[in-house]
């Protein structure tokens, strides 16, 4: 059996097209979504990512700014740029992509942004009620895989469920929405003795690591539905996965594409709440 495709591309599309009619209607009201990106030092990858998601913002009608900085930026000078942000009506998101430079504590970074513009989802009000109640936003790349699941009716209650990787960014929040949808969650990471042993009796296997062919398709149950978030480049420079893809979707279910897979969700994800964000201003 061949993988039926799961087409990060088309689903932006269509709740693209959503957020595009709520902005406008939004700008009409004048409460135009403004995102500000920040972006610290010269990381060719973030420079990527960061330009995909400015684009995204002029593609949809939502206001974006990106701020500059030079890698040796002070991080008193960082929070200070943050403390405007805050109280600037137009912005309504505050997005400051990571990694930062390794003099600046990100951490605190994050908690100087006010949880209601914190449209990663990362700050610590909106990560703990991640966890124990409603949060104002969740984070960006989780939120898109859950909206793959909801699309393709893929059931989560009951099944088994495999994150690998345990980072801030997608491990843990994925484990916890998968766990919030009914699924028995297992978190595996650098550390785990043997990830297969695991992913072997998985439903859904979530790979968020960075790491090339950390799933390849001894691990996988066939049948399974394969979400790779990885995004890394191979020798050639060509754009890879986590997932030996070729190999991997000849047994699953369901398989992402690297690139056209979660890429692109991520920043569906966060039009998605800028825009919630906007609403909720506009909505006094
Ligand atoms: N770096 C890698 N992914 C992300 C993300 O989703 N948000 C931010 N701010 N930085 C990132």
């Amino acid at each position: 059996m061949t993988a039926q495709l799961i087409d990060g591309n088309a689903l932006s599309k269509t709740l693209r097209a959503d957020v595009a009619t709520r902005a406008a209607a939004l700008t009409a009201r004048g409460h135009r979504p403004g995102l500000a990106v920040v972006l610290v030092g010269d990381n060719p990858a973030s420079e990527v990512y960061v330009r995909n998601k400015v684009k995204a913002c002029q593609d949809n009608g939502l206001h974006s700014v990106m701020d500059r900085f030079p890698a040796a930026l002070a991080e008193s000078d960082l929070l200070a740029h943050i403390a405007k942000l805050n109280a600037d009506p137009s912005i309504h998101g505050i997005l400051v992509q990571l990694p930062l430079p390794a003099h600046i504590d990100s951490h605190k970074v994050i908690e100087a942004i006010v949880p209601e513009k914190d449209v990663d989802g990362f700050h610590v009000a909106n990560a703990g009620a991640l966890l124990t109640g409603k949060p104002l936003f969740l984070p960006c790349t989780p939120y898109g895989v859950v909206k793959m699941f909801e699309a393709h009716g893929i059931d989560l209650k009951g099944a088994n469920a495999v994150v690998i990787g345990r980072s801030n960014i997608v491990g843990k929040p994925m484990a916890l929405l998968l766990l919030e949808a009914g699924a028995t969650v297992t978190i595996c990471h650098s550390k785990t003795r043997d990830i297969g042993k695991h992913t072997r009796d998985a439903d859904v296997v979530v790979a968020a690591t960075g790491r090339r062919n950390i799933l390849t398709v001894d691990m996988v149950k066939p049948g399974a539905t394969v979400i790779d978030v990885g995004m890394s480049r191979n020798d050639e420079g060509k754009l890879c996965g986590d997932v030996d893809f070729d190999a991997v979707r000849e047994v699953a279910g369901y398989i992402t594409p690297v690139p056209g897979g979660v890429g692109p969700m991520t920043i569906t994800m966060l039009l998605v709440n800028t825009t919630e964000a906007a609403e909720r201003t506009a909505q006094g």
